[in-house]
């Protein structure tokens, strides 16, 4: 059947597929689909707080008795600093202006939170099979407590550096994010959006340096991406932009119809969003403000004075200032029920294989 069943085998699920973590496009819905049809689900926690955490895990347990992968940042929290934020916030002024936002209104304060103690308490409390990080691992301490759950850890590498520091660490098994990735890059050892690694190159060369089982991410958005990730020495994959699709994905209608629409040639590297790098569809603000702009405040700092023209814009039912992270594939999407899709995927993929 399958060329490898490790990470079946590690993860407690039937498949090797994984539906990526994604903050702000998804919650129980999504995961309950995937983990139902055999796959991995996963609850993204970067913008949620505790309770809400607790209710989605909830209305997942109650559904599915499948395992569920819970998601977080380790980003250090950045100094603030006035001086650039007033920089930012300069830059942006004229858009505010156009838009008929008023500059003096309280920024809202940014909402991607790094894993902390009382994430970790919850995460204790509430044993999820799976436990995933975005941007490196917690603090010692932290990651010490998660794995004495009997979680199995896992964490995005985008260049063979950060995968051999991840196994070092303890994880379980590397996800190799390939630069076609939607969404932002996981990287935490370079700063470097420059030299980002395509998974076709990253996908190997992280096999080879590994011993732990490989998780391909980035770009895969049918069968024939993952049977050449599988080919590539990859034990699993991780698919995002292609769940974004799927009824069950939680994006507006603006940032929906941009991926239906959207081609090859029509993604960038940005840090306009958040101050880190991440793969979206090319709009007015990425153009005009970036792709990277050198004002941007660190992440997630810079989210902060974008959020009101984001707002305004997608509620307009305007692309000009709307987040729409998506990798390279969105045009292989297939709007299906995401369960379906799961199921579709690995009834492919098999074929090919066979
Ligand atoms: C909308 C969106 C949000 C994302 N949010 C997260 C996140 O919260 N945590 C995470 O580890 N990865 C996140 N990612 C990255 C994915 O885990 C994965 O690397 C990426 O989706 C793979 O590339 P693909 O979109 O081409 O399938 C996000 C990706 C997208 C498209």
């Amino acid at each position: 059947m399958w060329p490898d069943s490790r990470i079946q085998n590690l993860l407690g699920i039937d498949l090797p597929i994984l539906l990526a973590p994604m903050a702000g496009a998804a919650l129980s819905e999504l995961a309950i689909a995937v983990a139902e049809a055999g796959g991995l689900g996963s609850l993204p926690c970067a913008m949620l707080n505790t309770s809400q955490v607790q209710t989605e895990l909830s209305k997942f347990r109650q559904r599915t008795s499948r395992p569920i992968n819970l998601n977080f940042f380790c980003h250090h929290p950045p100094e603030i600093d006035l001086k650039r934020a007033a920089f930012w916030k300069e830059r942006l002024a004229p858009y505010y202006v156009e838009l008929g936002i008023d500059p003096n209104l309280p920024l809202p304060t940014a909402t991607r939170m790094p894993f902390d103690q009382a994430m970790c308490d919850l995460v204790v409390e509430l044993k999820p099979e799976v436990v995933s990080f975005h941007f490196g691992l917690p603090e010692k301490e932290l990651l010490a407590r998660v794995k004495a759950t009997g979680a199995k850890i896992l964490s995005s590498a985008t260049t063979v550096a950060e995968a051999r520091w991840l196994e070092q660490q303890g994880c379980d098994a590397i996800i190799a994010q390939g630069s076609e990735a939607g969404g932002h890059r996981g990287m935490f050892l370079t700063q470097d959006s420059s030299t980002q690694i395509g998974t076709m190159s990253l996908v190997p060369q992280v096999v080879d340096a590994v011993n732990v089982p490989v998780i391909a991410t980035g770009g895969i958005a049918d069968a024939r991406g993952i049977v050449a990730a599988l080919a590539l020495g990859a034990s699993a994959v991780q698919l995002g932009t292609a769940y974004l699709f799927c009824p069950e994905a939680t994006i507006g209608s603006v940032h929906r119809q941009a991926l239906r629409n959207a081609t090859d040639d029509q993604t960038a590297l940005t840090n306009v969003f958040s101050g880190r790098p991440a793969r979206g569809i090319v709009n007015r603000i990425i153009r005009e403000v970036g792709p990277i702009s050198d004002l941007a405040p660190p992440f997630p700092l810079a989210g902060g004075a974008v959020a009101p023209l984001r707002a305004k814009s997608e509620t307009a039912g305007s692309q000009d200032f709307a987040q729409m992270w998506s990798g390279q594939s969105a045009s292989l999407g297939r709007a299906l029920p995401a369960g379906e899709l799961t199921k579709l995927l690995a009834a492919e993929t098999l074929a090919k294989l066979r």
